[in-house]
């Protein structure tokens, strides 16, 4: 028999930032991580089973993908095929609605897609936790992808692989919207892996950020659930700093900021300088200024960005649902 299951994920952004790992063998974060789901922001990933393959076969955007990319999905679906009892190897495609492998999230969205159409093609029942962990174990941020609106990942502890995102408020929690300021369409040089390795590795403020982010990110769900835009903001602000901060200070130096990124920082605090707008910026391992604010705040706040020299287009996103099987 011949499966064939298609999923649709949004990718996410961490309000507060998971950057280290406790155990790199199980791929398990070092901190806790609280995040929105992003819509449009989408990957739809189809998977089909194929008796003929000797291989799995993955393509992206259109084109085959490298062996590197193959290999972590391959991955995945190995351990698919081993709780459905199903040798047979697959073809999958994936689409992202948005700049691959920049900062944007891609993985996550692709990851939380793939666990979730590979389980449904190999004919294994839907079950959102399972795909958690199976997206959480090639991508950890790609964990929180599978749940809709405001979600959760705990810190890990080393050697429990049953780690997964749970989430913490429904989409229609709260109408907060995320304007991006896209600083470059190419893809970035150093990946967050590998960022966050150097960090752990090398950064002097590593223990320091390890120690401090649980506090960070109860503030980021106490402005949640408060609907407290500027605890949650200032909350937002302190974890993405502080990732940057500890990433720059490590050997070799780990910067992902360019010359849009700064002027797009700077019109994000003088809208809330010196206008007096509702708005606070985040960054991820890339070059994109992520800006969250009201919907009433929403316009004025793309326009400004927009406006800033470096900034190439924005894109405004919502709250977004889980995800879906079509
Ligand atoms: O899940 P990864 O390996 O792509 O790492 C994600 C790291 C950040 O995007 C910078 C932070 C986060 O929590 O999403």
């Amino acid at each position: 028999m011949t499966g064939r299951a298609t999923a649709i994920a949004r990718a996410n952004i961490a309000l507060a930032k998971y950057w280290g790992k406790v155990d790199e063998v199980l791929n398990l974060p070092a901190v806790p991580s609280v995040s929105m789901t992003l819509e449009p922001m989408r990957t739809t990933t189809t998977v089909t089973l194929d008796p003929a393959l000797a291989s799995d076969v993955f393509e992206l955007d259109g084109a085959l993908a490298s062996p590197k990319e193959t290999t972590r999905v391959a991955t995945l679906l190995a351990e698919v095929r081993a709780e459905a009892h199903d040798r047979t190897h697959a073809r999958v495609t994936s689409r992202n609605s948005f700049p691959t492998a920049s900062g944007l999230a891609s993985s996550a969205s692709g990851f939380a897609a793939l666990a979730t159409a590979a389980r449904a093609a190999y004919g294994l029942p839907r079950d959102d936790r399972r795909a958690s962990v199976l997206a959480r174990r090639a991508s950890a941020s790609a964990a929180r992808s599978v749940f809709g609106g405001w979600v959760e990942l705990p810190a890990g502890t080393l050697g429990d692989d049953s780690l997964a995102a749970y989430p913490l408020f429904g989409l229609d929690h709260w109408d907060l919207r995320l304007v991006i300021a896209v600083v470059t369409e190419g893809r970035k040089d150093v990946s967050s892996r590998d960022g966050m390795g150097v960090s752990r590795r090398t950064s002097p403020y590593y223990d320091a950020w390890v120690e401090r982010a649980p506090r960070i990110a109860a503030s980021v769900r106490e402005g949640l659930s408060k609907k407290d835009l500027a605890t949650l903001g200032a909350a937002t602000e302190q974890s993405f700093t502080a990732m940057h901060a500890l990433a720059f200070a490590s050997t070799p130096f780990t910067l992902y900021l360019q010359p849009g990124s700064l002027a797009a920082l700077a019109t994000v605090r003088r809208l809330r300088d010196i206008e007096g707008v509702g708005v606070y910026a985040t960054m991820d391992a890339g070059p994109h200024v992520k800006a969250l604010c009201g919907a009433d705040e929403v316009e004025h706040v793309a326009r400004a960005l927009g406006d800033t020299p470096g900034v190439l287009r924005t894109i405004e996103a919502v709250p977004g649902p889980g995800v879906e099987l079509t």
